[in-house]
């Protein structure tokens, strides 16, 4: 989401006559869009302030924005923290970016916004993607599920569906753009529409908007257990377009831990819905995020959590260690395992689903893929890299008029993270 809503502020600036530059000391407005759903994250943000600091000692007339969720965290608070900071905006508040800025440049005052408005909606606001041929689309914003560790809904407010209209003109009109590739965003897709009436819900939208010709490819992120139907996978199965990858939070394999982060589903419902992709797309992959050193979590907890990733077989998984984070209920919680006990388990499961992922990557010895070739190979600049149906990352030798094109590849190596693969000429 963050990503999206990066490309919607690159978009404003470039309508107003703006352009995209690379290296830091050449810009004349630098502008951080932050996360703050780990303390990493903060960490990361507060050292980049230290650096940007030296930039605007060297040349004053820089300006420095902070927006996205940990702006919306921490408030104007963060102008009095960080002086070489000019603006802050919040996460309802890039359809005013435009007007901050000006009021900067026009004012020589600093300035901050952090209104939370129902209905907030980018979508009609200007896009400078990354790729011509790939788009985020944001189906719904904010979250009304209130995981007891996560921000998330504090920061983006409550669950708010686009209408579905709106959202199948969008898709219509960036395939005239170019786009062949799309990615539905939510907090929680399988809940779209439920805020609505009379409207479309989840596989509905998909099959809907897998009608729509020239469009190659549908990606959607995240689905939730709580909220993940059937009818999704049926309409997965059936359609062509629909890429056959569900990134699906399981968190924790413990019922415990899972109670306690307000999640709502068991361990025992959850792997129900995993073999039910699997019988209905045996070739689909599952990935997924998991969280270790929750505060309630005992060691029986985390073994439990070993047992669920061995049974599910995931074909790679986010992993994070609890991070507390203010104002969430979690944070009231009595933490019962030290920060040692926690790196042990981190390691353990990473270590657990590495092997997993290696084992599934190598099944995939031999096959033909079709990737859609993104760009060079950011590890070897000889190579191209695409991705799968499934979100695999292929790396392959190829001519750089690929990119933006569906290829066929026979994959020749796999590795736990990535594979090789070798153009098919046909
Ligand atoms: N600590 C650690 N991980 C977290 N996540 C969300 N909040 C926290 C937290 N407080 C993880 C969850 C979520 C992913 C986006 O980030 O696993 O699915
Ligand atoms: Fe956070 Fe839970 Fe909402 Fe995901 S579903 S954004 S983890 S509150």
């Amino acid at each position: 989401m963050n990503k999206h809503d990066s490309e919607k502020i690159a978009g404003i600036l470039q309508d107003s006559g703006f352009q995209y530059e690379k290296d830091l000391s050449n810009a004349d407005i630098i502008i951080f869009n932050t996360c703050t759903v780990r303390e990493s994250a903060d960490g990361r943000l507060f050292g980049q302030l230290g650096n940007i600091k030296r930039l605007k000692e060297e040349k004053p007339d820089l300006i420095v924005a902070i927006g996205g969720c940990l702006a919306q965290s921490y408030g104007g608070k963060l102008l009095f923290q960080f002086p070489q900071l000019d603006i802050v905006f919040g996460t309802h508040n890039i359809n005013r970016f435009s007007y901050l800025l000006n009021e900067r440049i026009k004012s020589g005052n600093k300035v901050f916004e952090l209104k939370s408005e129902d209905n907030y909606d980018v979508s009609c606001l200007p896009t400078l993607r990354e790729k011509p041929f790939l788009a985020w689309v944001s189906i719904m914003r904010g979250c009304n599920n209130f995981c007891s560790y996560c921000i998330v809904p504090y920061v983006r407010g409550k669950q708010w569906s686009r209408s579905a209209y709106e959202i199948i003109e969008e898709v219509k009109n960036l395939t005239l753009d170019g786009v062949i590739e799309i990615t539905l965003l939510g907090q929680n897709v399988n809940s779209y529409g439920k805020d609505l009436n009379d409207e479309m819900n989840f596989p509905q939208l998909l099959e809907k908007l897998s009608q729509i010709s020239k469009l190659k490819r549908i990606r959607f992120i995240t689905s939730h257990p709580k909220d993940f139907d059937n009818e999704t996978v049926k309409v997965v199965a059936e359609s062509e377009i629909l890429c056959n990858h569900f990134h699906f939070p399981l968190q924790s394999g413990s019922n415990k831990v899972l109670q306690d982060m307000n999640r709502r589903y068991t361990k025992e419902q959850y792997l129900k819905l995993i073999d039910e992709i699997y019988r209905m797309i045996p070739d689909a992959s599952i990935t997924t995020d998991i969280i270790v050193g929750f505060p309630t979590e005992t060691e029986e907890d985390f073994l439990e959590t070993l047992d669920v990733v061995e049974k599910a077989k995931f074909d790679s998984a986010f992993t994070f260690i609890y991070s507390p984070r203010s104002g969430t209920k979690a944070i009231g919680f009595k933490d019962i395992s030290s920060n040692e006990e926690k790196m042990n388990r981190f390691s353990r499961l990473v270590d657990k689903q590495t092997n997993i992922s290696q084992m599934k990557n190598n099944y995939l010895i031999g096959k033909n893929l079709d990737i859609l070739v993104e760009d060079f190979s950011k590890k070897d600049k000889k190579m191209l890299m695409g991705r799968t149906k499934t979100n695999k990352i292929v790396n392959f030798k190829g001519d750089s008029n690929l990119i933006g094109k569906i290829v066929n590849v026979k994959i020749i190596l796999a590795k736990a993270h990535y594979l090789i693969g070798e153009l098919k000429i046909n």
